[in-house]
């Protein structure tokens, strides 16, 4: 199975959410050999919802709060997006953790709270530039992969997402080869936690010229798409290309 994750971030409102998502449920793909799941705003969640009834694209949560409910203003929880429909959530997304603050212990607890509500966590982790710079990706990458996933009993799926920090929205891709290198590690580091198969995909600058590039490299299961999965004509030619592949 081969995973096209749409993260549109904060890009697009209502009206172009329904309107990409009217035009995504109508995209021929071989569902037996390609997944396709979108992470719209919170706000148009059930708007595309609406869009995609009777689709096999299926929704994620952007983010999550890491309690089920209570008195917490403005925040939404995995239950809430579960009840709304959505079957991921991203976590750990580098735009939380250095735009927001996330430290690593609400990566830890909201990854937990996916487990509880029954979502299928996608851990997004990756080094920066400086770490690049400084050799200390295996460090940055083990370090958020150890806080996140220590402790927590993976018994139902979860996925990983390899996104580092320099190729988020930089237009600077991190060469397949080198993302396939990244990933295979990814994936002996994953096997201290679980016995379990986690996909892993790749997010940084994936566009429709790049993708089928990813998408031949064996250990890649996928790719997580932020900007070029945000316009009707890129997310189409993305969808065509890993059909194409898949
Ligand atoms: P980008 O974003 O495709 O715009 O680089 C990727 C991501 O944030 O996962």
């Amino acid at each position: 199975m081969k995973y096209l994750f749409c993260n549109w971030k904060m890009y697009v409102g209502l009206e172009e959410s329904r309107a990409l998502a009217a035009e995504l449920a109508g995209m021929p793909f071989d569902k037996s050999a390609m997944a396709v799941a979108v992470f719209p705003t919170a706000l148009s969640f059930s708007s595309v919802r609406g869009e995609l009834n009777g689709s096999e694209v299926k929704m994620g949560a952007q983010n999550v709060a890491w309690t089920p409910s209570g008195a917490y203003t403005g925040a939404l929880s995995a239950v809430l997006f579960a009840e709304a429909g959505a079957e991921y959530a991203l976590v750990g997304h580098s735009e939380r953790r250095h735009v927001f603050g996330e430290t690593e212990t609400a990566v830890h607890n909201k990854l937990v709270a996916c487990l509880d509500a029954g979502l299928i966590p996608v851990l997004c982790i990756g080094e920066t530039r400086e770490d690049r710079e400084e050799d200390k990706r295996s460090y940055r990458l083990q370090k958020q992969l150890k806080t996140a996933l220590e402790g927590v009993d993976i018994q139902g799926p979860c996925m990983v997402s390899y996104e580092p920090v320099w190729a988020i929205g930089t237009g600077d891709a991190c060469l397949p080869s080198d993302a396939e290198d990244v990933i295979g590690f990814i994936k002996m580091e994953l096997r201290l936690y679980t016995q379990t198969d986690i996909p892993v995909l790749y997010g940084g600058s994936v566009n429709p010229g790049n993708v089928a590039n990813y998408m031949h490299c064996q250990s890649i299961a996928g790719v997580l798409v932020g900007g070029a999965s945000a316009k009707a004509d890129s997310l189409a030619a993305l969808v065509a290309h890993v059909d194409a592949a898949a």
